[in-house]
Protein backbone atom coordinates (compact mmCIF):
# COMPACT_ATOMS: atom_id res chain seq x y z
CA UNK A 1 0.00 0.00 0.00
CA UNK A 2 1.33 3.45 -0.95
CA UNK A 3 0.31 6.27 1.65
CA UNK A 4 0.42 9.79 0.77
CA UNK A 5 3.02 11.41 2.23
CA UNK A 6 1.32 14.58 3.50
CA UNK A 7 -2.31 16.05 3.62
CA UNK A 8 -3.52 16.95 -0.08
CA UNK A 9 -3.63 20.79 0.51
CA UNK A 10 -7.04 22.59 -0.68
CA UNK A 11 -8.06 23.74 -3.50
CA UNK A 12 -5.67 23.39 -7.56
CA UNK A 13 -5.26 19.76 -8.41
CA UNK A 14 -2.37 17.83 -7.44
CA UNK A 15 0.23 16.03 -9.36
CA UNK A 16 2.17 12.38 -8.95
CA UNK A 17 4.98 11.54 -10.85
CA UNK A 18 3.39 9.98 -14.10
CA UNK A 19 3.93 5.98 -13.72
CA UNK A 20 4.39 3.31 -15.89
CA UNK A 21 3.05 0.76 -13.88
CA UNK A 22 -0.47 -0.41 -14.93
CA UNK A 23 -3.20 1.73 -12.76
CA UNK A 24 -6.35 -0.62 -11.44
CA UNK A 25 -8.71 2.14 -10.23
CA UNK A 26 -12.19 2.06 -8.64
CA UNK A 27 -14.45 4.00 -10.07
CA UNK A 28 -17.81 5.23 -8.89
CA UNK A 29 -20.82 7.14 -9.91
CA UNK A 30 -24.10 8.62 -8.67
CA UNK A 31 -24.41 11.78 -10.31
CA UNK A 32 -28.20 10.64 -11.31
CA UNK A 33 -29.95 7.73 -11.02
CA UNK A 34 -27.86 4.70 -11.35
CA UNK A 35 -25.48 3.95 -8.50
CA UNK A 36 -22.83 2.11 -10.24
CA UNK A 37 -18.95 0.87 -9.10
CA UNK A 38 -16.31 -0.68 -11.67
CA UNK A 39 -12.66 -1.94 -11.39
CA UNK A 40 -10.74 -0.81 -14.65
CA UNK A 41 -7.03 -1.46 -15.21
CA UNK A 42 -5.06 0.41 -17.79
CA UNK A 43 -1.36 -0.48 -18.32
CA UNK A 44 1.16 1.77 -19.28
CA UNK A 45 0.37 0.97 -23.06
CA UNK A 46 -2.43 2.83 -22.77
CA UNK A 47 -4.79 -0.56 -22.81
CA UNK A 48 -7.67 -1.18 -21.16
CA UNK A 49 -9.31 -3.78 -19.34
CA UNK A 50 -12.93 -3.77 -17.26
CA UNK A 51 -12.40 -5.97 -15.15
CA UNK A 52 -15.90 -5.28 -13.52
CA UNK A 53 -18.85 -2.71 -13.80
CA UNK A 54 -21.75 -3.03 -11.41
CA UNK A 55 -24.68 -0.74 -12.15
CA UNK A 56 -27.92 -0.64 -9.53
CA UNK A 57 -30.89 1.14 -11.38
CA UNK A 58 -33.10 3.40 -9.70
CA UNK A 59 -35.20 3.33 -12.41
CA UNK A 60 -38.25 1.66 -10.78
CA UNK A 61 -38.14 3.91 -7.51
CA UNK A 62 -38.31 7.13 -9.79
CA UNK A 63 -40.86 5.87 -12.76
CA UNK A 64 -44.06 7.05 -11.27
CA UNK A 65 -42.61 10.52 -10.88
CA UNK A 66 -42.11 10.55 -15.20
CA UNK A 67 -38.57 11.08 -14.06
CA UNK A 68 -35.30 11.72 -11.69
CA UNK A 69 -36.60 12.77 -7.82
CA UNK A 70 -33.23 14.40 -6.77
CA UNK A 71 -34.01 13.44 -2.84
CA UNK A 72 -35.27 9.73 -3.95
CA UNK A 73 -32.10 9.61 -6.03
CA UNK A 74 -29.24 10.47 -3.23
CA UNK A 75 -31.27 8.67 -0.63
CA UNK A 76 -31.00 5.43 -2.90
CA UNK A 77 -27.09 5.66 -3.44
CA UNK A 78 -26.62 6.15 0.10
CA UNK A 79 -28.10 2.46 0.68
CA UNK A 80 -26.26 0.74 -1.80
CA UNK A 81 -23.07 2.62 -2.38
CA UNK A 82 -21.55 0.73 -0.44
CA UNK A 83 -23.00 -3.17 -1.55
CA UNK A 84 -22.44 -2.06 -5.15
CA UNK A 85 -18.80 -1.16 -4.52
CA UNK A 86 -18.38 -4.29 -2.51
CA UNK A 87 -19.75 -5.89 -5.71
CA UNK A 88 -17.18 -4.50 -8.03
CA UNK A 89 -14.54 -5.51 -6.07
CA UNK A 90 -15.75 -9.01 -5.57
CA UNK A 91 -16.20 -9.38 -9.68
CA UNK A 92 -12.89 -7.76 -10.40
CA UNK A 93 -11.30 -10.75 -7.86
CA UNK A 94 -8.77 -7.87 -6.53
CA UNK A 95 -8.95 -6.79 -2.51
CA UNK A 96 -8.97 -2.92 -1.87
CA UNK A 97 -4.74 -3.35 -1.43
CA UNK A 98 -4.45 -3.74 -5.22
CA UNK A 99 -5.76 -0.64 -6.69
CA UNK A 100 -3.92 2.10 -6.94
CA UNK A 101 -6.46 4.73 -7.21
CA UNK A 102 -10.15 5.03 -6.05
CA UNK A 103 -12.14 7.89 -9.25
CA UNK A 104 -15.35 9.05 -7.79
CA UNK A 105 -18.09 11.64 -10.25
CA UNK A 106 -17.28 15.36 -8.43
CA UNK A 107 -19.98 16.45 -11.01
CA UNK A 108 -21.82 18.12 -12.80
CA UNK A 109 -25.24 16.26 -11.70
CA UNK A 110 -27.49 15.76 -9.01
CA UNK A 111 -25.27 17.26 -5.94
CA UNK A 112 -27.00 15.19 -3.10
CA UNK A 113 -26.37 12.00 -5.32
CA UNK A 114 -22.49 13.18 -6.26
CA UNK A 115 -21.78 13.55 -2.43
CA UNK A 116 -22.86 9.82 -1.84
CA UNK A 117 -20.13 8.71 -4.26
CA UNK A 118 -17.38 11.45 -3.77
CA UNK A 119 -17.32 11.07 0.12
CA UNK A 120 -17.49 7.32 -0.16
CA UNK A 121 -14.67 7.60 -2.97
CA UNK A 122 -12.76 10.11 -0.27
CA UNK A 123 -12.88 7.91 2.40
CA UNK A 124 -11.59 4.49 0.61
CA UNK A 125 -9.49 6.72 -0.21
CA UNK A 126 -8.06 8.28 3.21
CA UNK A 127 -8.73 4.55 4.66
CA UNK A 128 -6.50 2.57 2.03
CA UNK A 129 -3.51 5.42 1.28
CA UNK A 130 -4.78 5.87 -2.41
CA UNK A 131 -5.25 9.16 -4.60
CA UNK A 132 -8.38 10.24 -5.64
CA UNK A 133 -9.69 11.66 -8.81
CA UNK A 134 -12.42 13.68 -8.54
CA UNK A 135 -13.92 13.15 -11.91
CA UNK A 136 -15.61 15.44 -14.01
CA UNK A 137 -18.97 13.24 -15.49
CA UNK A 138 -18.51 14.97 -19.29
CA UNK A 139 -15.01 13.98 -19.42
CA UNK A 140 -16.04 9.90 -18.44
CA UNK A 141 -18.69 10.03 -21.41
CA UNK A 142 -15.31 11.68 -23.63
CA UNK A 143 -13.42 8.55 -22.31
CA UNK A 144 -16.14 5.84 -22.87
CA UNK A 145 -15.35 4.71 -25.91
CA UNK A 146 -11.82 3.80 -24.94
CA UNK A 147 -13.49 1.33 -22.96
CA UNK A 148 -13.48 -0.84 -26.10
CA UNK A 149 -10.84 0.12 -27.99
CA UNK A 150 -7.68 2.61 -28.75
CA UNK A 151 -9.02 5.40 -29.80
CA UNK A 152 -6.65 8.46 -30.38
CA UNK A 153 -6.88 11.74 -29.04
CA UNK A 154 -7.38 14.09 -30.40
CA UNK A 155 -11.14 13.60 -31.64
CA UNK A 156 -14.33 15.56 -32.20
CA UNK A 157 -16.96 14.54 -29.78
CA UNK A 158 -20.98 14.75 -29.70
CA UNK A 159 -22.38 13.99 -26.22
CA UNK A 160 -25.82 13.49 -26.04
CA UNK A 161 -27.04 12.55 -22.93
CA UNK A 162 -30.24 13.37 -20.64
CA UNK A 163 -28.17 16.25 -19.33
CA UNK A 164 -26.17 17.51 -21.94
CA UNK A 165 -25.98 17.97 -25.83
CA UNK A 166 -22.54 19.00 -27.14
CA UNK A 167 -20.08 18.85 -29.91
CA UNK A 168 -16.20 19.23 -28.25
CA UNK A 169 -12.55 19.10 -29.68
CA UNK A 170 -10.98 16.71 -27.43
CA UNK A 171 -7.51 17.36 -27.37
CA UNK A 172 -6.04 15.46 -24.61
CA UNK A 173 -7.01 14.31 -21.04
CA UNK A 174 -9.17 17.13 -19.66
CA UNK A 175 -8.74 19.48 -22.84
CA UNK A 176 -11.63 20.50 -24.19
CA UNK A 177 -12.64 23.03 -26.61
CA UNK A 178 -16.46 23.00 -27.24
CA UNK A 179 -17.81 23.87 -30.63
CA UNK A 180 -21.61 23.96 -30.07
CA UNK A 181 -24.33 22.95 -27.31
CA UNK A 182 -27.92 23.14 -26.93
CA UNK A 183 -29.96 26.54 -26.47
CA UNK A 184 -32.56 24.28 -24.85
CA UNK A 185 -33.23 20.69 -24.22
CA UNK A 186 -30.74 18.24 -24.20
CA UNK A 187 -31.25 15.40 -26.83
CA UNK A 188 -31.88 13.00 -24.25
CA UNK A 189 -34.42 15.53 -22.33
CA UNK A 190 -35.87 15.95 -26.13
CA UNK A 191 -36.81 12.44 -26.51
CA UNK A 192 -37.61 11.34 -22.72
CA UNK A 193 -40.45 14.63 -23.02
CA UNK A 194 -41.78 13.92 -26.21
CA UNK A 195 -41.75 9.84 -25.07
CA UNK A 196 -43.90 11.08 -22.20
CA UNK A 197 -46.51 12.75 -24.72
CA UNK A 198 -46.76 9.85 -26.39
CA UNK A 199 -47.70 7.85 -23.01
CA UNK A 200 -44.56 6.05 -22.69
CA UNK A 201 -43.23 5.45 -19.20
CA UNK A 202 -39.93 6.86 -18.23
CA UNK A 203 -36.75 6.92 -19.46
CA UNK A 204 -38.34 7.52 -22.79
CA UNK A 205 -35.71 7.46 -24.72
CA UNK A 206 -35.28 3.45 -24.81
CA UNK A 207 -39.32 2.78 -24.79
CA UNK A 208 -39.61 5.47 -27.86
CA UNK A 209 -37.25 3.79 -29.68
CA UNK A 210 -39.05 0.43 -29.31
CA UNK A 211 -42.02 2.32 -30.86
CA UNK A 212 -40.79 3.83 -33.50
CA UNK A 213 -39.08 0.20 -34.74
CA UNK A 214 -41.15 -0.82 -38.26
CA UNK A 215 -42.95 3.07 -38.02
CA UNK A 216 -42.95 4.84 -41.20
CA UNK A 217 -41.43 8.09 -40.45
CA UNK A 218 -42.32 10.57 -43.12
CA UNK A 219 -45.77 10.17 -42.63
CA UNK A 220 -45.84 13.35 -40.00
CA UNK A 221 -43.55 16.74 -41.24
CA UNK A 222 -41.81 17.81 -38.27
CA UNK A 223 -39.87 21.16 -37.80
CA UNK A 224 -36.21 20.68 -38.66
CA UNK A 225 -34.30 22.96 -36.74
CA UNK A 226 -31.28 25.40 -37.26
CA UNK A 227 -31.50 23.94 -40.40
CA UNK A 228 -28.80 26.09 -42.73
CA UNK A 229 -27.12 27.59 -39.85
CA UNK A 230 -23.63 28.26 -39.57
CA UNK A 231 -22.47 27.17 -36.48
CA UNK A 232 -22.60 23.82 -34.17
CA UNK A 233 -25.75 24.41 -31.97
CA UNK A 234 -28.94 22.53 -31.33
CA UNK A 235 -32.21 23.31 -30.67
CA UNK A 236 -35.08 20.90 -29.39
CA UNK A 237 -37.82 22.83 -28.36
CA UNK A 238 -40.00 23.52 -31.57
CA UNK A 239 -39.48 19.73 -32.38
CA UNK A 240 -40.82 18.93 -28.52
CA UNK A 241 -43.99 21.53 -29.28
CA UNK A 242 -44.43 20.38 -32.72
CA UNK A 243 -44.74 16.38 -31.55
CA UNK A 244 -46.90 16.70 -28.68
CA UNK A 245 -49.41 18.66 -30.76
CA UNK A 246 -49.08 15.69 -33.02
CA UNK A 247 -49.62 12.90 -30.07
CA UNK A 248 -52.93 14.59 -28.83
CA UNK A 249 -54.62 14.01 -32.79
CA UNK A 250 -53.77 10.52 -32.89
CA UNK A 251 -55.88 7.68 -32.75
CA UNK A 252 -54.19 4.11 -33.49
CA UNK A 253 -51.14 2.75 -32.60
CA UNK A 254 -49.65 3.02 -36.18
CA UNK A 255 -50.46 6.44 -36.16
CA UNK A 256 -48.26 6.56 -32.78
CA UNK A 257 -45.25 3.98 -34.07
CA UNK A 258 -45.31 6.58 -37.30
CA UNK A 259 -45.06 10.13 -35.27
CA UNK A 260 -42.81 8.50 -32.85
CA UNK A 261 -40.42 7.12 -36.17
CA UNK A 262 -40.06 10.67 -37.81
CA UNK A 263 -39.15 11.88 -33.96
CA UNK A 264 -36.14 10.23 -33.46
CA UNK A 265 -35.52 10.42 -37.33
CA UNK A 266 -35.93 14.40 -37.09
CA UNK A 267 -33.46 13.86 -34.13
CA UNK A 268 -30.88 11.67 -35.55
CA UNK A 269 -30.86 14.12 -38.34
CA UNK A 270 -30.35 17.33 -36.31
CA UNK A 271 -27.28 15.55 -34.91
CA UNK A 272 -25.91 14.85 -37.90
CA UNK A 273 -26.63 18.31 -39.49
CA UNK A 274 -24.38 19.79 -36.61
CA UNK A 275 -21.92 17.29 -36.49
CA UNK A 276 -21.35 17.71 -40.22
CA UNK A 277 -21.03 21.49 -39.47
CA UNK A 278 -18.16 20.55 -36.88
CA UNK A 279 -16.40 18.20 -38.77
CA UNK A 280 -15.97 20.79 -40.92
CA UNK A 281 -14.48 23.44 -38.75
CA UNK A 282 -12.48 20.35 -36.88
CA UNK A 283 -11.05 19.25 -39.79
CA UNK A 284 -9.99 22.76 -41.28
CA UNK A 285 -8.13 23.24 -37.20
CA UNK A 286 -6.45 19.36 -37.15
CA UNK A 287 -4.73 19.10 -40.65
CA UNK A 288 -2.50 15.81 -40.57
CA UNK A 289 -4.18 15.35 -36.98
CA UNK A 290 -6.46 12.36 -38.09
CA UNK A 291 -9.77 12.63 -38.29
CA UNK A 292 -11.81 11.03 -35.53
CA UNK A 293 -15.25 11.10 -34.71
CA UNK A 294 -16.81 9.64 -31.57
CA UNK A 295 -20.24 10.20 -29.87
CA UNK A 296 -21.08 8.89 -26.42
CA UNK A 297 -23.92 9.10 -23.71
CA UNK A 298 -26.94 7.73 -23.26
CA UNK A 299 -28.74 9.25 -27.08
CA UNK A 300 -25.56 7.03 -28.46
CA UNK A 301 -27.20 4.01 -27.16
CA UNK A 302 -29.91 4.22 -29.99
CA UNK A 303 -29.44 2.27 -33.65
CA UNK A 304 -30.69 4.98 -35.53
CA UNK A 305 -28.77 8.02 -34.37
CA UNK A 306 -25.33 5.89 -34.81
CA UNK A 307 -26.20 4.54 -38.14
CA UNK A 308 -26.89 8.60 -39.05
CA UNK A 309 -23.98 9.92 -37.69
CA UNK A 310 -21.96 6.77 -39.10
CA UNK A 311 -23.12 7.49 -42.51
CA UNK A 312 -22.36 11.59 -41.64
CA UNK A 313 -18.39 10.73 -40.70
CA UNK A 314 -18.11 8.66 -43.46
CA UNK A 315 -19.12 11.49 -45.86
CA UNK A 316 -16.71 13.59 -43.90
CA UNK A 317 -13.34 11.24 -44.41
CA UNK A 318 -13.84 10.79 -40.21
CA UNK A 319 -13.28 7.24 -38.55
CA UNK A 320 -16.85 7.17 -36.57
CA UNK A 321 -16.53 5.37 -32.94
CA UNK A 322 -19.73 4.63 -30.17
CA UNK A 323 -18.62 3.48 -27.10
CA UNK A 324 -20.76 -0.79 -26.63
CA UNK A 325 -24.58 0.09 -25.60
CA UNK A 326 -23.40 -0.85 -21.92
CA UNK A 327 -21.07 2.15 -21.86
CA UNK A 328 -23.15 4.64 -23.66
CA UNK A 329 -25.59 5.28 -20.30
CA UNK A 330 -23.83 6.05 -17.18
CA UNK A 331 -21.46 3.40 -15.80
CA UNK A 332 -18.82 3.77 -13.12
CA UNK A 333 -16.19 1.58 -15.71
CA UNK A 334 -15.78 4.87 -17.83
CA UNK A 335 -14.98 7.20 -14.43
CA UNK A 336 -12.55 4.29 -13.62
CA UNK A 337 -10.58 5.03 -16.81
CA UNK A 338 -11.25 8.78 -16.86
CA UNK A 339 -9.33 8.44 -13.16
CA UNK A 340 -6.81 6.39 -14.64
CA UNK A 341 -6.25 8.14 -17.89
CA UNK A 342 -5.62 11.54 -15.04
CA UNK A 343 -3.32 9.05 -12.86
CA UNK A 344 -1.27 8.04 -15.46
CA UNK A 345 -0.32 11.76 -16.02
CA UNK A 346 0.15 12.00 -12.12
CA UNK A 347 -3.11 13.81 -12.06
CA UNK A 348 -4.90 13.38 -8.74
CA UNK A 349 -7.39 15.70 -6.51
CA UNK A 350 -6.62 16.82 -2.70
CA UNK A 351 -9.33 14.75 -0.25
CA UNK A 352 -11.42 18.83 -0.17
CA UNK A 353 -12.20 18.18 -3.68
CA UNK A 354 -15.58 19.61 -3.97
CA UNK A 355 -18.86 18.40 -4.97
CA UNK A 356 -20.17 20.35 -8.29
CA UNK A 357 -23.47 21.01 -9.29
CA UNK A 358 -22.37 22.79 -12.55
CA UNK A 359 -18.96 21.78 -13.92
CA UNK A 360 -18.56 22.36 -17.92
CA UNK A 361 -15.70 20.84 -19.80
CA UNK A 362 -14.73 23.62 -22.01
CA UNK A 363 -14.65 25.91 -18.82
CA UNK A 364 -13.73 29.29 -20.90
CA UNK A 365 -16.50 29.03 -23.50
CA UNK A 366 -19.38 28.57 -20.94
CA UNK A 367 -18.42 31.08 -19.13
CA UNK A 368 -18.42 33.35 -22.25
CA UNK A 369 -21.59 31.87 -23.44
CA UNK A 370 -23.84 30.46 -21.02
CA UNK A 371 -26.44 28.84 -22.90
CA UNK A 372 -27.65 27.22 -19.69
CA UNK A 373 -27.77 28.79 -16.90
CA UNK A 374 -27.94 26.98 -13.66
CA UNK A 375 -30.34 25.49 -12.04
CA UNK A 376 -33.16 26.65 -15.15
CA UNK A 377 -32.85 23.41 -16.76
CA UNK A 378 -32.35 21.36 -14.21
CA UNK A 379 -29.23 20.44 -12.08
CA UNK A 380 -27.44 18.84 -15.00
CA UNK A 381 -27.70 21.40 -17.78
O1 LIG B 1 -25.86 9.28 -20.27
P1 LIG B 1 -27.13 9.02 -19.57
O2 LIG B 1 -27.35 7.64 -18.99
O3 LIG B 1 -27.36 10.02 -18.38
C1 LIG B 1 -26.99 11.34 -18.42
O4 LIG B 1 -25.80 11.66 -18.15
O5 LIG B 1 -27.91 12.14 -18.76
O6 LIG B 1 -28.29 9.36 -20.60
C2 LIG B 1 -29.63 9.13 -20.31
C3 LIG B 1 -30.45 9.64 -21.48
C4 LIG B 1 -31.94 9.62 -21.22
O7 LIG B 1 -32.50 10.85 -21.65
C5 LIG B 1 -32.42 8.46 -22.08
O8 LIG B 1 -33.76 8.58 -22.52
C6 LIG B 1 -31.45 8.52 -23.24
O9 LIG B 1 -30.20 8.83 -22.65
N1 LIG B 1 -31.39 7.23 -23.92
C7 LIG B 1 -31.82 7.03 -25.18
C8 LIG B 1 -31.65 5.65 -25.45
N2 LIG B 1 -31.09 5.06 -24.35
C9 LIG B 1 -30.94 6.05 -23.41
N3 LIG B 1 -32.35 7.88 -26.08
C10 LIG B 1 -32.71 7.38 -27.27
N4 LIG B 1 -32.60 6.07 -27.60
C11 LIG B 1 -32.08 5.17 -26.73
N5 LIG B 1 -31.96 3.88 -27.06
ZN1 LIG C 1 -24.22 10.67 -18.19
Amino acid sequence: MRLLQEPPPPGNRMTLPAMTTPHVVLGLETSCDETAAAVVRRGPDGAVEVLSSVIASQIAAHAPFGGVVPEIAARAHVESIDVIAAEAMREAGLGFDQLTGVAATAGPGLVGGVMVGLSFGKAIALARGLPLVAVNHLEGHAVSARLAGEVAYPFLLLLVSGGHCQLLAVEGVGACRRLGSTLDDAAGEAFDKIAKTLGLPYPGGPALEALAEGGDATRFQLPRMLLGRKDCDFSFSGLKTAAARLAETLSTEAERRDLAAAVQTAIATQLAERSDRAMIAYAAQHLGLGLRFVVAGGVAANRAVRATLQATARARGFSFTAPPLAYCTDNAAMIALAGAERLALGMFDPLDAPARPRWPLDAAAADANPIHVPGRKGAKA
